[in-house]
Order: structure tokens, then C-alpha cells, then sequence
């Protein structure tokens, strides 16, 4: 089969190589890819927003799978362009992808059938004023999220009265999130602890991955701004199996039934983001895709033939057989440029990345280009080194990611030290 795989980060390394392992595969074309990418592929340079040129090189190359990564060309509309012209495509289409694109809609769907999230009033830039009568009459901490896609950076949670004022200004006058912020989900601060949880459906049937956990702040300890992620680890001990059946029966199932009564017919990954609260698991966002960093910990710890997977689910015949978990725990650490997720310098060149020889260490790229012979930073998270063991032992996965990333060096290298560090507690 040809495969192509749209996309240029963490995640879409670890598709693609675990995409590269199948018996099924002939050829792999990345899109645009990177120079992780590179050695597994072909990485091809085509603007994934011009559906028309994406197709033409599908149709040259006869293309038989596409696997979309990033949630832009999903929620742009490109699964459904190549989908019409018969190709078939791991990846939700336009009207599904909302569940992420509109956070207003995946919140009214969740209160329309029942599926546990924190309480919310929705406003328009029109209703300013009853927003902020809204947040002057509520509890804190309270939760102010832009409507629209704002790469990671729309949630602002507001500690204080003044705090929440300044988010509804930053939305509706400073104008911080373009048209993503003109409309805006205000929310209870839910208390708990996270976890991921990604769902590969046909829009009927379904099978969960195993579950992971995202490091979400740029600091140790949680602390500092948010970012795309700083880590992961694979299983979450934070679920355990009584709880993710608890997650399947009242949060998957019901979602993925949603989305087909509202006539959006779901065929992907369903990315549920979770808090673990008191009273149970409750939704914090559904996102349309794989996460990133999780699918760096999570694709490494599967059995069996991803392609497999992607194709059955995007043809609508969900093998639930093609991949299992039969053990073992995973590690990412990522390796960022410091600074991010402010502003950083790029450029460096990335040393080390040839003693890291070790089949239970995976070096995934995310922001790095090739230059001349060199492999450099251009980016802010730049790479993701994860580690393996067969046994579910996160303390040995974790010991081992930091001793593979003390080998690569690059000028102003930063990452978290505290990676899996909740999930190696609970083992305890
Ligand atoms: P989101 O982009 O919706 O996943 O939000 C980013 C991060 O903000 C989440 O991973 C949580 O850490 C935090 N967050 C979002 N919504 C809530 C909420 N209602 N209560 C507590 N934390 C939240
Ligand atoms: N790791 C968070 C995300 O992919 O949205």
C-alpha cells in the first residue's frame, strides 16, 4: 500500500514509523515531514492547505491511505476533499473536526447527551457585558477559553476577578485570538488530575489505545505557562481498568453516538482530554487527532499493524484486532529550545543523535530542519526521546529517556526533569 502521512511534528514521526514497520506498506510519502521523517520515507513539500495540489500528488503516486496529523487541514476541510475524490482517509472531515474547531459546539453536545464536562456559559464579542456580569458574579478559579483554534494558547484560567477581566479583554479587545476568540466558553475550574485518552474509530466501532499522560506546563512541578506538551507517559496509572470502562460506557460511546445522531459522522482518532475529578471523569476537550507528545509514549507500547488499523477504520471496517497493548511502559521526554513557549533562538546544531543506538529509545523529531549535512533547532519543542520497557516499570523508562537525552546536545537546550513523575508515584 502507499501511504502518505500530512503533517511535520512529534506525532507525525511516530505515525509514520510505526506506519514503516507494516507488511502492508509498499511506499511512505511524509507531508511536508521532517528530517525524523526522512529516514523512514519520503518527505515531500506540498502547502497541505491547497487540496487540489495534495490530491494531484495522492492521484500521481497512487496514494491508498492518508493519514491526517494536525488538526488544521482536518478542520480545513482536506479529508473531506480527498475522501470525495475516493481516497480513502484516516481523519475525521469538516464537520466533525468542529468537536475540536468549535469548542462551543463540542460543549453543547456534551450537555445535549449527557457526557460529563465542567459547567459553561457561552458568549459572543456581542455580549461582553453579560460576560463580564458572568465572571463578576462567579466563583474562581474560573476558566475563559477562545471558541476557535489558538494553538494551545486560548484556555486562560483566571485565579481572580481582575485576572478574569483581563482574559475577557484580551479576547474581545485586545483581540489576542483573532476570530477564534469571538465567541468564547466560559467554565468551572475542574480539580483532578489529566489524562489522555485517544479512541481510533470508523464512526461505529471503536478501540482505545492505552492511556497517557501529558505534561501540559513548561516548568517542573506544573508550574509556568502552558504549552503543546513537555512530556508523556504511557500507561496512565491514574486510569485504571474499572475507570476507563467507566470512560467508554458514559464518555466514548456516547460521543462517537453523538456525533452520528448529529448527522457527523466521526472516522479517526478521537482524542479525549480528561480530568480525573472526585466525582469521576469528566471531559476537559475532545480534540480531532492524535496528541502531542502522547502518541510518542503511546504508538511505541502497540503490537500488531497500525496501517492496518488507520486503513480498516478509514474504509469503515474497524479491525479492533489489528494493534494490542500486551504490557510494557513508555517515557517521552521533550527536548525544547529555551524560551518556549515565548520566544527562542533556532538554528543550533543537534549533536549526539548517532550514540543513541538503544531499540528501547525512539528519537522523534518535531522542530528540526536539515542543514547542509546538519540536522538544526527551528522550532520550539524539538525533539521527543522516548523510552521503553517491556515490563510496565515507568521509573526504568524514565531513567532511561534522561540518560539517552544527556547524549544530544544543542545551544539552549531545556526540558522538564520531572517526566512521569505522578504516574511513577501512584506506583508506588
Ligand atoms: P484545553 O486546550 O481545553 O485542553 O485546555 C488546556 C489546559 O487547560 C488543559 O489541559 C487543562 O490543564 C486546563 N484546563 C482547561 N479547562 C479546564 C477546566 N475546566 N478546569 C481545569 N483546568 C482546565
Ligand atoms: N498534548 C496536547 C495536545 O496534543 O493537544
Amino acid at each position: 500500500m502507499n501511504v502518505a502521512v500530512i503533517g511535520s511534528g512529534g506525532r507525525e514521526n511516530a505515525i509514520a514509523y510505526k506506519i514503516a514497520e507494516s507488511t502492508l506498506l509498499e511506499s511512505l510519502f511524509i507531508v511536508p515531514g521532517n528530517p525524523g521523517t526522512a529516514s523512514l520515507g519520503k518527505n515531500v513539500s506540498i502547502n497541505t492547505s491547497d487540496h487540489a495540489a495534495v490530491h494531484s500528488f495522492c492521484t500521481e503516486n497512487k496514494i491508498e491511505l492518508v493519514v491526517i496529523g494536525p488538526e488544521q487541514p482536518l478542520t480545513e476541510g482536506l479529508a473531506d476533499y480527498l475522501r470525495d475524490a475516493g481516497i480513502p482517509v484516516f481523519g475525521p472531515d469538516k464537520r466533525a473536526a468542529v468537536i475540536e474547531g468549535e469548542k462551543s459546539f463540542s460543549k453543547e453536545l456534551m450537555k445535549k447527551y449527557g457526557i460529563p464536562t465542567a459547567s459553561y456559559e457561552i458568549f459572543t464579542r456581542d455580549d461582553y457585558s453579560k460576560a463580564l456580569d458572568y465572571v463578576q458574579n462567579g466563583s474562581f478559579p474560573v476558566v475563559i477559553k477562545a471558541d476557535g483554534l489558538a494553538a494551545g494558547k486560548g484556555v486562560l484560567i483566571c485565579a481572580t476577578l481582575a485576572e478574569a477581566e483581563d482574559a475577557l479583554k484580551d479576547c474581545f479587545e485586545r483581540n489576542l485570538f483573532g476570530s477564534a476568540g469571538d465567541k468564547i466558553v466560559i467554565e468551572e475550574f475542574m480539580t483532578g488530575e489529566e489524562a489522555s485518552i485517544f479512541a481510533v474509530t470508523d464512526g461505529d466501532d471503536y478501540v482505545v489505545l492505552p492511556s497517557a499522560q501529558d505534561h501540559k506546563r513548561i516548568f517542573d512541578g506544573d508550574k509556568g505557562k502552558n504549552t503543546g506538551g513537555m512530556g508523556a507517559y504511557s500507561p496512565a496509572p491514574v486510569i485504571n481498568e474499572i475507570l476507563l470502562t467507566e470512560i467508554e460506557k458514559n464518555i466514548i460511546a456516547p460521543a462517537l453516538n453523538a456525533m452520528k445522531q448529529e448527522g457527523r459522522k466521526y472516522n479517526g482518532c478521537l482524542y479525549c482530554g480528561l480530568m480525573i475529578t472526585p466525582q469521576g471523569a469528566k471531559v476537559v476537550e475532545f480534540n480531532c487527532r492524535f496528541g502531542d507528545p502522547e502518541t510518542q509514549a503511546v504508538l511505541p507500547l502497540l503490537e500488531g499493524d497500525l496501517l492496518e488499523l488507520f486503513y480498516s477504520a478509514a474504509i469503515g471496517k474497524l479491525n479492533k484486532n489489528a494493534v494490542r497493548y500486551s504490557g510494557g511502559a513508555s517515557v517521552c521526554v521533550v527536548a525544547a529550545s529555551n524560551g518556549y513557549p515565548g520566544s527562542f533562538e533556532k538554528g543550533f546544531e543537534i549533536t549526539g543523535l548517532e550514540t543513541i543506538s538503544d531499540m528501547d529509545i525512539k528519537v522523534f523529531h518535531a522542530g528540526t530542519r536539515f542543514d547542509g549535512g546538519k540536522v538544526v533547532t527551528s522550532g520550539g519543542r524539538v525533539l521527543g526521546i522516548t523510552a521503553v520497557t517491556k515490563e510496565n516499570d515507568l521509573a526504568a523508562c524514565k531513567e532511561k529517556a534522561y540518560k539517552a537525552l544527556k547524549k544530544i546536545n544543542f545551544g539552549n537546550i531545556y526540558y522538564r526533569t520531572d517526566i512521569a513523575d505522578k504516574g511513577i508515584a501512584r506506583l508506588k
